[in-house]
């Protein structure tokens, strides 16, 4: 059993992950600046933390084995921008692990990260990422592809716009591939993370499936029951209109950086939890009946 501080552990991938850590037997400590609330394992000790100024940080982390840093933003909202919170965070956190003499960071980067400035969300990921790999702590990353399960922010965002929308639009061509991945498979790959102690190294977790952005709205269509045909939108039409929606909507349904992610393949092997982790991942289909409730 081990103590263990999860920055972000009331996020989406947050509350899986403190779920899985505390049904192992460990400590937890939960970090996150509070504008959530929502269901928090029973004996989870919970301190505000903002990892953008990194006040506090060293003292949240003194006494902690590990920490397992989820705080990212995939949209920039007010003092909330990419470089503050996913580069700028992640150095903090890990700057506060050090002083604090934490033993193990393991780290949430994402697949397809990329120093590359035209794509603002990886390349920030990008630089989280070097910060943890040139940090004092010993570390493991994790790059996941999509996540799914019970309060995602992508398939849900879509079956909502299947339910309401006669026909569904496609961006683009529809065949950028993902490898989505279930929450509770992430959750208990960072599990074995922690038991295993720091790898030194970065892993791709993906699910045991490619499916380009077409498949996974028919899969997503299949199980929640609803019939809709598709209807292809060329990305420039729909750049115009996401440039919009990020400017008038406090949640856009998509932003014009979320656009050009389309033009990144998410993928890795998709024998790449059972070769890293030995178990095999869900995949989608037959997994995805939760998002009849969005
Ligand atoms: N979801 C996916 O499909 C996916 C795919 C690949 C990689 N990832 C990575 O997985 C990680 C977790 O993602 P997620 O989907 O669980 O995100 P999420 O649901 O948006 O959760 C983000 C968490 O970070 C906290 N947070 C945000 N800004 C903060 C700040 N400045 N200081 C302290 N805490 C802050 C939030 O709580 P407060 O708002 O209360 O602070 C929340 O607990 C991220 O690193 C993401 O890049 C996710």
């Amino acid at each position: 059993m081990a103590r263990i501080a999860i920055t972000g552990g009331t996020g989406f991938v947050g509350i899986h992950t403190s779920r899985a850590l505390a049904a192992a037997g460990h400590d937890l400590r939960l970090l996150a600046r509070g504008t959530r609330s929502g269901p928090r394992p029973a004996g989870a000790e919970w301190v505000r933390a903002d990892v953008v100024g990194g006040e506090g940080l060293i003292e949240a982390l003194r006494g902690c084995d590990a920490v397992v840093h989820l705080v990212a933003i995939i949209r920039e909202k007010g003092r909330q921008t990419f470089t503050r919170v996913n580069a700028e965070g992640t150095a903090n956190v890990v700057r506060a692990a050090t002083e604090a003499g934490v033993g193990h960071v393991v780290h949430i980067s994402a697949i397809g990260v990329d120093p590359d400035p035209r794509y603002a969300y990886l390349a920030s990921k990008w630089e989280g990422e070097q910060a943890v790999r040139g940090g004092a702590v010993p570390f493991t990353v994790l790059r996941p592809s999509l996540v799914f399960g019970p309060g995602d922010g992508f398939f849900t965002v879509l079956a909502k716009l299947i339910r309401l929308n006669p026909v569904v639009p496609v961006v683009g061509d529809g065949r950028a591939l993902f490898q989505p991945i279930a929450v509770s498979d992430l959750a208990r790959i960072i599990a074995l993370s922690i038991e295993r102690g720091p790898s030194g190294a970065v892993h791709e977790v993906g699910g045991p499936d490619h499916l380009t952005y077409e498949q996974i709205i028919d899969i997503i269509k299949a199980e929640t029951g609803r019939r809709r045909r598709n209807v292809h939108v060329p990305v420039g039409a729909m750049r115009p209109l996401a440039a919009l929606f990020e400017k008038v909507l406090p949640n856009p349904p998509v932003t014009p950086g979320q656009l050009r992610l389309l033009e990144k393949e998410n993928v890795t092997r998709v024998d790449a939890v059972a070769t890293q982790f030995g178990f095999d991942p869900l995949p989608l289909e037959g997994n995805a009946a939760y998002l009849q409730d969005y």
